[in-house]
């Protein structure tokens, strides 16, 4: 939709024009996968689909919300004195659990608004939309408050809404990348740290483009969840005799060297993938910098075959889109991105194969998974602002 409808619409559901809009995008995660609450290193960048508020101040105390996206559910309406997560709610939770940590973090709301949102990035597809909507409302709170916020910090309230309001436990990196994403540049960050650097993605004859399995997550948050658990008991196991906090703390000689501490195979292999993805992430960003486009594209492929064998969050449609994509002519790499368990896929494409690539992966996927997959081209792009 384009913005002029946007504020017309605005005007239609809220009988007044906007003051203001604000846009954050969604991330798509070149490599580093399920290694963040790992403390390990992430390589994600953010793209040029995302999230618009269109914004007029109250002199109230009301909060009235909108989705374009879920024009059915109409709008959700209520106050900065009641801020508690209400199922009817639905979407709205997200920027509500927002305002309530910015105002527990003590910056000064004292206003409502009426906002609406319209996003182009399909909802619960692993290209973080909901990270997205969380640091759009902190850029829209900063700026109708003149609150001093920097984006980290806008990004780790939104990781806090995650965690403690919605209750999915992630991890920084989908927040982080929204908050501060640069344009033709991805963000190697050390989440163990927050210690991050832009490196640039100079793509001469390739393109990114992202498939879509059309796969609802379904169970993913709990298997997430229990991910999480699987590693953090083998770092326990590991602590037993080594002073780390964190698995991404240790060197593929270190894990070799002590993994006989873990005492389980299942979560064996999955300490194996945190460590191994954490330093193929290393690698991946010193080949990109030195301009080995294939290197990265091989350990792109190697990302995917360790989070199908050893973390086990791929399946069927996953692996499906990222086979077909492999036997592709022009294809440098390809895997999954995001939680996994469905969502989406990333691949890194020569140019004048693009049109190839979508024709016969397309056709291949819906033969053999029944429905169709989405494409989409993508372009690295900037971090949340006001436009
Ligand atoms: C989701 C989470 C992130 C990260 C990825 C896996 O996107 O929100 O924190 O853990 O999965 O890499």
């Amino acid at each position: 939709m384009e913005l002029k409808e946007l504020k017309q619409k605005f005007a239609t559901v809220f009988g007044n024009e906007c003051e203001d809009v604000f846009f954050a995008p969604g991330r798509v995660n070149l490599i580093g996968e399920h290694t963040d609450y790992n403390g390990g290193n992430v390589f994600p960048c953010a793209i040029d689909r995302g999230t618009f508020a269109l914004v007029k101040r109250r002199s109230d105390n009301k909060l009235r919300m909108y989705s374009e996206n879920f024009a059915n559910l109409g709008v959700m309406e209520f106050t900065l004195d009641n801020l508690v997560n209400d199922k009817s709610h639905d979407w709205a939770n997200y920027p509500k659990g927002m305002i309530k940590f910015f105002i527990e973090e003590g910056h000064k709301i004292d206003k409502g608004f009426d906002v609406l949102f319209y996003g182009n990035i399909p909802n619960g597809a692993g290209l973080s939309s909901s990270a997205s909507i969380e640091v759009l409302t902190g850029t829209v709170l900063k700026h109708l408050f003149g609150l001093s916020i920097d984006p980290v910090q806008i990004a780790l309230l939104g990781q806090k809404t995650e965690n403690k309001f919605i209750g999915v436990n992630c991890g920084i990196m989908d927040q982080f990348a929204v908050a501060m994403g640069k344009k033709d540049n991805a963000i190697l960050l050390d989440c163990n740290t927050l210690k991050y650097a832009y490196v640039p993605v100079v793509l001469k004859d390739e393109l990114i483009v992202i498939s879509n399995t059309n796969k609802r997550r379904g169970l993913a948050d709990s298997k997430y969840n229990e991910r999480r658990g699987e590693c953090e008991q083998a770092l326990k196991e590991l602590q037993t005799k080594l002073n780390i906090k964190a698995l991404g703390e240790l060197s593929i000689e270190e894990f070799e060297a002590n993994k006989d501490l873990i005492k389980d195979p299942v979560r064996l292999k999955r300490a194996k993938h945190a460590v191994y993805e954490n330093q193929r992430t290393l690698k991946a960003q010193k080949e990109l910098s030195a301009g080995n486009l294939e290197a990265f594209g091989k350990l792109m492929n190697q990302s995917h075959e360790s989070l199908r064998d050893d973390y086990e969050v791929t399946g069927k449609e996953l692996d499906t889109l990222v086979e077909l994509a492999w036997a592709q002519a022009g294809v440098v790499g390809s895997r999954m991105t995001g939680a996994g368990f469905g969502g989406c896929t990333v691949s890194i494409v020569k140019k004048d194969k693009v049109d190839d690539f979508v024709k016969n992966v397309g056709a291949a996927y819906k033969d053999k998974i029944g429905y169709e997959a989405d494409f989409y081209v993508v372009q690295v792009s900037e971090g949340a602002r006001k436009l």
